[in-house]
């Protein structure tokens, strides 16, 4: 799952980032269990369920839509369609699409809320805090001092507030949380930084967890009525953030969809770890249901060294994001593209770590190293070859796997896919969508590594050569030789091709096509990468020439403008 994003504005890059690594790693596991494709097709098997979707009952959507001259339901309808828009722009093959504000959730919603009523979770109180209004949260009364009682996010001034409420028994909950989030196995918050971040604020010396409102008061003022009502108690609606979280349930909690449940990850900003690795487990455990199997949290995008901010003329929204995409960094007129744009942010994202910096310099290196003097250059390297050498016909490596070039250690092709395809497995079980895609990278420099040294080119003129004086039979062996090495090469990239394709689905289909070897629906990603096996690619079959992946960005080509 991916957060749910709020609809008082339009997408911007750090909700397209949410949503793509949610894409890179459900496009990995359906390819893993055999649904290369991703999104359309799907076997009845097939564990994945990818869910995104909008956070619609926030005073700030209500404030938003105000400025506006629309109703929240207009302003949510307007920028629910925005999300969808970029989404499908972005690539992403979300199986749902939840708005909270639709009949299926809110029925939910009250649903679960009745049931936390009557179990005694949730009981009817008063409440005095200080309330962070940008980010729709009570902070607690140390965190506020703290802070200097600003916000920690925005800095605007906290605010007093008094009003009646209901509870959450949260505190109920704060030690089977510790042991759960301690333990690791049932509920793993990831990746180790957050869960630290989390355990200091459960672990003894940190105070007590209190008991957290669920409800905000219904008034005369309209801005007050829009939310869930509290079954029985119109006079409070549900807090977005309970109504939010419950989303997660909301959506599977259905007779066909309900073994989708527990959630594998719900993959989440670092802004709102809180309320995904305390409140929304506590809350479960009080329902008796299952908890998520992970919670992981990305850090944050900022734009060329700083944060993001309309006025500082840095802000990537989805407008941005397209301009850059449809930007061409050479002479030739070869957008950048969407895949490549997805590259960038999966690869050099702030996935695990620190904050990144979005730079163009930094798309533009990155473009060159990785896709066009990498995977492209070594695809249409060894395809051009393959041409010009075999008449576009697949070279037969008689069973080899393996070469070693003179004067060099042996490259086992077979151990080396199998390396990275491993290596791209461990990383994401760890849901390093980064560290997987790189391994796709590693193989093909592997493939550049062993170009470099058996240099087919130089062979293939010396074989034109020795075939004109006249001594066919060692032509001959030279020219099988270098098909060997040739096909080796191409299997090899596209081993490659597959371990990047989660980010790069477009191009790779692209070399797939021209290559002949699309990998097949139903096949699982073990039997697709196997090295030479029956997916692989077929001594005699002809492959075709191949249109340019990726074309190299020229420096003399201006950056697309700045961001607004
Ligand atoms: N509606 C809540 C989430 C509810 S989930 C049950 C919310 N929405 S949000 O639209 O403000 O943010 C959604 C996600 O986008 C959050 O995970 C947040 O961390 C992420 N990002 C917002 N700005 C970001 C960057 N600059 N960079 C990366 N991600 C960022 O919070």
């Amino acid at each position: 799952t991916t957060p749910i994003y709020y609809v008082n504005d339009r997408p911007h890059i750090g909700h397209c980032y949410a949503t793509l690594v949610a894409d890179v790693l459900a496009r990995f596991q359906r390819l893993i269990r055999g649904e290369p494709m991703g999104g359309a097709a799907f076997s009845l098997d097939n564990d994945v369920f990818f869910l995104t979707g909008t956070d619609e009952h926030a005073d700030k959507v209500v404030t938003s839509a105000a400025a506006n001259n629309a109703t929240p339901q207009q302003w949510s309808d307007i920028n629910a369609a925005e999300f969808k828009k970029a989404f499908a722009w972005i690539g992403a093959t979300s199986d749902d699409f939840i708005r909270t504000t639709e009949p299926r959730h809110k029925d939910k919603v009250v649903a679960y809320i009745e049931r936390l009523m009557a179990s005694g979770d949730i009981y009817k109180g008063e409440f005095t805090g200080w309330y962070d209004v940008g980010q729709e949260e009570y902070l607690t009364d140390n965190a506020a001092r703290e802070h200097e009682f600003k916000s920690p996010i925005n800095k605007q001034p906290l605010v007093k507030r008094t009003e009646p409420c209901y509870f959450f028994r949260l505190g109920k909950y704060q030690e089977a949380l510790l042991g759960l989030i301690q333990k690791a196995d049932r509920f793993r918050v990831l990746p180790d930084s957050r869960r630290q971040e989390v355990l200091g604020r459960l672990k003894p010396p940190a105070e007590p967890l209190r008991d957290v409102p669920v409800s905000r008061p219904v008034t005369d003022d309209p801005a007050t009525q829009w939310g869930i009502r509290i079954p029985g108690d119109p006079a409070h609606r549900v807090y977005v953030w309970i109504d939010a979280l419950f989303n997660y349930l909301s959506v599977v909690d259905t007779a066909e969809r309900r073994k989708f449940w527990p959630a594998s990850v719900h993959l989440i900003g670092k802004d709102i770890l809180w309320f995904h690795a305390v409140i929304w487990p506590a809350l479960l455990l009080a329902l008796g249901e299952e908890l998520p199997r992970a919670i992981f949290g990305t850090g944050w995008w900022i734009s060329e060294g700083q944060k993001m901010s309309k006025s500082l003329g840095n802000f990537i929204d989805i407008d941005t994001l397209h301009r850059y995409a449809a930007w061409s960094p050479n002479k030739d007129a070869l957008p950048l593209g969407v895949d490549a744009l997805r590259w960038f942010l999966a690869t050099q994202g702030p996935l695990s770590g620190a904050d990144t910096d979005f730079s163009i310099a930094k798309l533009v290196e990155v473009y060159n190293a990785d896709l066009a003097n990498g995977v492209g250059n070594c695809a249409s390297r060894v395809g051009n070859m393959i041409e010009k050498y075999f008449d576009g016909v697949v070279p037969d490596p008689r069973g080899a796997t393996a070469h070693t070039p003179a004067g060099h250690t042996v490259f086992d092709f077979a151990v080396l896919c199998d390396r990275a395809l491993q290596g791209a497995i461990d990383a994401l079980a760890e849901f390093r969508i980064d560290a997987a895609l790189q391994q796709g990278i590693w193989l093909v420099g592997q493939v550049d590594l062993f170009i470099n040294h058996t240099r087919p080119f130089t062979m293939a003129k010396e074989m034109d050569k020795v075939r004109a004086e006249g001594d066919s039979t060692r032509a001959a062996a030279m020219r099988e030789e270098l098909g060997r090495i040739l096909y080796l090469c191409a299997e090899a990239v596209r081993i490659a091709s597959l371990l990047v394709a989660p980010a790069m689905p477009e191009k790779m289909n692209q070399l797939w096509r021209t290559w002949g070897c699309l990998p097949p629906t139903g096949v699982a990603l073990a039997d697709l990468a196997a090295f030479g096996g029956s997916n692989g690619l077929q001594p005699g079959a002809q492959i075709a020439k191949g249109g340019i992946l990726f074309m190299r960005a020229d420096p003399k080509v201006p950056p697309p403008s700045s961001p607004v």
